[in-house]
């Protein structure tokens, strides 16, 4: 999947979030997206980088401490926190969190600069353009509705002023060549089609500095500049891991919305050229959802706190959700409803009372460790081949749905067998074998989708000599209203 040769190391990034917000049901996604499959690559013994983070230097970020009040490096420091406590309660396993203002970031940053003007790219030129705060992008006239940007509905600024560019016209060639050698570059393949057909029009180059700001990291030798925020953020990647380890070892995979798929797919990996650097492995590029069907964002105020998601269902039923339900690649709607609809059918109904029926017996009755009957293990192997096949294709729905089938499966098994009947004793103690066996590859399947319930389930069936001792865990998913 991944295009480097990784001795087993995996690492793995989501974007660095702006601080002017609070994390929401979108960025959630994006980042249960990586959280998964980082957990999925650990899974398969590999050692993983799984990093995440704010950013911090973005103009809009003294525009927002200015609204509350606070000190700009106060108000980051808050913010920072809000976003590392809500990953934690939504129990993401990243192993980094990186901030855009820290000392090791605006080291490699300068590092990095340095290169880029080494290699030629960088020049000084006067700039005029339409600014747009919400994007901290300049915006092309025929892109505005009314004189505004059609996203964060407010008028960009006329920005005329000296800037640092960045040759990136020079590397259109260079990365069409790249994309043609590299066919998984970007996933899925439709964004990639979006890409190379951006790039092959035609590549202006871009400027990469802004004049006399209090707030950013300043351009090496010309403090009176300071860096785009863009040309800083994507820089974390490497900061996180340093140079010398990125050279040998780049990110394999950033996880990313189709939003800032051109930063990561264009401009990143000219950069990393200029900088004489290796390129990732792979971006991939998640839909934008929408809440009961209207855009989310920050300004238009409906966003869904995900931690209030949480705090009801839980972590794993909202990861199940939005990675069953939502195509990766194709744009997504999250409503309550449909949240409400699929727990109860498939995790309260599903996954719930298969593991209680199976386990409320088990945990009364001997069962010594045999052999599974042949359709159980034709029946688990397939599920784990299915899972690792659409794994590898970014299918987290089909993934979910072979687990799916398979619980299926032994439910059906559950009533024609009518466990609850069986007087026999070894009888019994068989079919409890295969059902046990059964939830076991089902849990170790879930591992990366649903880890708290794998971990449960995990811990409520234990081997030791020869038999299986069950503990049956409280009720998974309690049916809700
Ligand atoms: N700071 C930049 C990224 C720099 S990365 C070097 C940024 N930040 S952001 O806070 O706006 O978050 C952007 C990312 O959040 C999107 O690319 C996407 O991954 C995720 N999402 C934001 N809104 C989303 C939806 N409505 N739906 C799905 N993902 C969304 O851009």
């Amino acid at each position: 999947m991944d295009n480097n040769d990784n001795h087993g190391e995996f690492y793995i990034t989501t974007p660095i979030y702006y601080v002017n917000g609070v994390p929401h049901i979108g960025t959630a996604y994006t980042t249960i997206v990586a959280d998964t499959l980082a957990r999925w690559r650990a899974a398969q013994g590999e050692s993983v980088v799984f990093s995440t983070g704010v950013d911090e230097n973005a103009q809009k970020t003294v525009d927002a401490a200015a609204k509350t009040g606070e000190e700009p490096h106060a108000y980051v420091d808050r913010m920072a926190d809000i976003w590392t406590s809500a990953w934690q309660k939504m129990g993401i396993s990243y192993t980094d969190f990186i901030r855009t203002t820290e000392e090791r970031h605006i080291e490699t940053v300068n590092d990095f600069w340095g290169r880029m003007d080494a290699a030629g790219d960088l020049y000084k030129g006067t700039y005029q353009g339409l600014y747009c705060k919400g994007h901290e992008a300049f915006m092309k006239e025929e892109e505005l509705v009314d004189g505004l940007c059609p996203e964060h509905k407010t008028e960009p600024e006329l920005v005329t002023e000296e800037n640092y560019f960045f040759r990136l016209s020079d590397y259109q060639q260079k990365l069409l060549d790249f994309y043609e050698t590299h066919q998984d570059f970007v996933a899925p393949a439709h964004r990639f089609q979006e890409v190379k057909s951006f790039v092959e029009q035609r590549l202006e180059d871009i400027s990469f500095s802004r004049e006399k700001k209090e707030w950013g990291i300043p351009v090496p030798n010309d403090p009176h500049q300071v860096i785009y925020v863009w040309a800083d953020a994507l820089v974390n990647y490497i900061s996180v891991v340093g140079i010398e380890r990125w050279e040998e070892h780049p990110a394999d995979m950033h996880a990313v919305g189709k939003d800032i798929l051109r930063f990561h797919a264009v401009i990143w990996p000219a950069m990393l050229m200029s900088a004489g650097l290796p390129l990732p492995g792979q971006i991939i590029a998640n839909g934008f959802l929408t809440v009961n069907g209207t855009k989310i964002s920050k300004s238009l105020g409906n966003a869904i706190d995900p931690l209030d998601l949480v705090a009801r269902y839980g972590n794993d039923a909202v990861r199940y959700f939005l990675l069953r339900e939502v195509p990766y690649g194709e744009d997504g709607d999250f409503s309550e409803a449909k949240m409400k609809e699929r727990y109860n059918a498939d995790l309260a109904n599903g996954l719930g009372n298969f593991t209680a029926r199976v386990l409320t017996i088990a945990e009364k009755t001997s069962v010594p460790d045999g052999k599974l009957d042949d359709e159980f293990a034709t029946t688990i192997r397939a599920m784990q081949k299915t899972v690792t096949a659409k794994m590898g294709q970014l299918k987290f729905g089909d993934a979910l749905a072979a687990i799916w089938t398979a619980i299926t499966f032994g439910d059906r098994y559950v009533n024609e067998k009518k466990i609850w009947e069986i007087k026999d004793k070894d009888e019994l103690a068989k079919v409890l074998f295969n059902l046990i066996s059964l939830l076991e590859a089902v849990s170790r399947e879930l591992v990366p989708f649903m880890p708290e319930t794998a971990r449960a389930l995990a811990a409520a069936v234990v081997h030791k000599d020869g038999s299986i001792i069950v503990k049956k865990p409280g009720i998974l998913f309690p049916r809700v209203k």
